[in-house]
């Protein structure tokens, strides 16, 4: 019995319980913030072959629930999953808190990257050019997730993994400094919106429409406009995401290591969160219109 105890059991409780890995994406209200966003902007038409391409009926044939499945595959043995882990960020070699940048010679060879990533499954998804349904279809979903992965600052830095390994306080509680960008500080925020991620999503949508971020939004998505947009977005947002480290994510951490990240950082990150989320649901939005508005 005593080897049955010590030898099995530990294999038959690991093959069912999936261990949470320290690489992580925004965590799962981020990302449904963000389809949720893009969905309130989708023109009905758009709305509609959304939910056509997804054979997945989980996902109510909408973006917030589909935006999930990058992450629920990333780890898992299957087609899907491990090879698409480093899709998920991009790791520069700058110096944040002294210098920022984004290079993508240097910092994203053979477009391994979210930004590499973002630009492959524009492609994939746009009709003209004839990939199969299935093909798009997964695109769509690897799109609906990295167009939040890369406004999360902490996916477009390299240093120390993206902060996975740099172990701080938040309320009281000892946490990776990514985790706490992914997953603390979004869920306390949304505390402010009875932890419904529905009614934060309106909140931001109301201010993209009408309102604070209104006059700015309109530059979250000028590269549109360009010839060479399927590489050019990806990468102006994510020289835009990286730019946040150099002032704000790893100033407070270096200079008070023993800070507790739940008070007054945790305050000055409230804009920036709920802006970046802003930015990723508009751009998706948007950019689904546009590209999905051919008839092939
Ligand atoms: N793994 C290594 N670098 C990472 C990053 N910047 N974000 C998420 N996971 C990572
Ligand atoms: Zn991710
Ligand atoms: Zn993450």
């Amino acid at each position: 019995m005593k080897s049955f105890l010590t030898i099995l059991l530990p294999i038959l409780l690991t093959s069912f319980i999936t261990i949470p890995s320290p690489v992580n994406a925004w965590g799962a209200e981020a990302h449904k913030t963000i389809g949720q966003i893009a969905q309130n902007f989708l023109k009905p038409d758009i709305a509609r072959k959304v939910a056509a391409l997804f054979q997945d009926k989980s996902f109510g044939g909408q973006l917030p629930l589909a935006s999930l499945w990058a992450d629920e595959v990333k780890h898992r043995r299957g087609p899907f999953g491990v090879w698409s882990a480093p899709l998920h960020f991009l790791d520069t070699l700058d110096d944040p808190g002294r210098s920022c940048s984004v290079d993508m010679e240097r910092d994203c060879p053979d477009a391994k990257c979210v930004v590499g990533a973002i630009a492959n499954y524009t492609t994939q998804l746009d009709c003209a050019n004839g990939y199969d349904k299935f093909t798009r279809d997964i695109a769509l979903r690897f799109l609906a997730h990295f167009f939040g992965d890369i406004t999360q600052p902490l996916h477009v830095c390299g240093r120390e993994k993206g902060g996975n390994e740099v172990i701080i306080t938040f309320d009281g509680q000892r946490e990776n400094l990514h985790a706490i960008w992914d997953t603390q500080m979004v869920e306390k925020r949304l505390q402010d919106f009875e932890s419904d991620f529905v009614q934060y999503s309106d909140f931001l949508t109301k201010n993209i429409q009408n309102g604070e971020y209104t006059s700015e939004s309109k530059d979250w998505v000028s590269c549109n406009n360009s010839p060479n947009s399927t590489t050019l977005c990806p990468l102006t947002w994510a020289i835009d995401t990286n730019a946040i480290n150099c002032p704000f994510v790893w100033d407070t951490v270096d200079k008070n290591p023993n800070i507790d990240l739940g008070g007054g950082y945790y305050s000055d990150a409230v804009p920036i969160i709920d802006k970046q989320i802003a930015k990723g649901g508009y751009r998706l939005g948007v950019f689904l219109n546009l590209i999905l508005s051919k008839s092939c």
